[in-house]
């Protein structure tokens, strides 16, 4: 947990005590708590090197997205060597609940609540600067498939090329993100969503609103594995 952390907890045992003991002797002491917590506040920003509470933020996130956002569960997104301005854009519409895929709900709305710019920043630009995780090859024949479906598209259906966007080895730049090593399943699970527009992203959906699940699982296979 880090310093912000505890001390908005704090803050929010301080506001519910608040709120809920109606005695004047209640009142006092949750007045009370609140102003030591803004002093704690106060005190965590003063008293900190420079970076520490950057380091501290960035420990919470890699509990989840692993060791330098080089996370091994599928269930986490890879952070490393995402480009800066996508994941600031990111935890911006996680902070402003414009993307709300229930994962997004469930995972990133509370911990974006916290961030303010300076810190959205300097986790952008930290995880874009860690080391990309290497490919992990799968299915030949779907690998195959899935780099023509990101070289040339789908032209039968009006599929432009990934690539276009995403970069010739989806390395991803600026708005567009980094899409090569990035695990299968989470991949797969951001087209369902934003075929069906659970997850607002309107460049992507229309791009690929005509693709298939067999397409899909074709790309992200090549994707991971790259
Ligand atoms: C409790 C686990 C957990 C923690 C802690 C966590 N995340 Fe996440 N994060 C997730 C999950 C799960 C997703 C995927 C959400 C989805 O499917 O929409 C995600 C998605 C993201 C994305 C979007 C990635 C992409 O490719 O679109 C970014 C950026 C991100 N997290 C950054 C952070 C940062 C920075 C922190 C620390 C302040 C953090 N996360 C802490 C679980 C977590
Ligand atoms: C016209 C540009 C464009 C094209 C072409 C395009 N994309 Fe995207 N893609 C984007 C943008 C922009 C985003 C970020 C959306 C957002 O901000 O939420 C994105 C996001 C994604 C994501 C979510 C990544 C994450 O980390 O959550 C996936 C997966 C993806 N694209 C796959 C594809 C595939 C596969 C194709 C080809 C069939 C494709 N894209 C073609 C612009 C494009």
């Amino acid at each position: 947990m880090n310093n912000r952390a505890n001390h908005s907890q704090a803050l929010s045992i301080g506001i519910r005590a608040f709120t809920t003991m109606k005695s004047r002797y209640g009142t006092i002491i949750a007045a009370a708590l609140l102003v030591f917590s803004r002093v704690c506040l106060a005190d965590g920003a003063a008293s900190d090197p420079p970076g520490t509470n950057l380091q501290k933020t960035v420990e919470t996130c890699t509990a989840c997205h692993g060791a330098g956002g080089r996370s091994v569960s599928p269930t986490f997104p890879i952070l490393a060597a995402q480009t800066a301005p996508y994941i600031e854009l990111q935890l911006h519409a996680f902070k402003d609940q414009s993307r709300a895929d229930p994962d997004a709900q469930a995972y990133m709305w509370g911990m974006a609540a916290q961030l303010d710019d300076a810190s959205i920043k300097g986790l952008a630009e930290y995880f874009s600067k860690q080391s990309a995780t290497p490919g992990r090859s799968g299915n030949a024949a779907l690998m195959a498939k899935g780099k023509q479906i990101f070289t040339e598209g789908v032209p039968a259906r009006q599929i432009v090329a990934c690539v276009n966007c995403h970069g010739a080895h989806a390395e991803g730049n600026g708005p567009f993100p980094r899409l090569a090593g990035q695990h299968a399943p989470y991949l797969l699970k951001q087209l369902l969503v934003i075929q069906s527009v659970l997850r607002t992203a309107p460049v992507m959906h229309g791009v690929i609103k005509d693709l298939n699940r067999e397409q899909m699982q074709a790309v992200v296979t090549y994707l991971e594995g790259i």
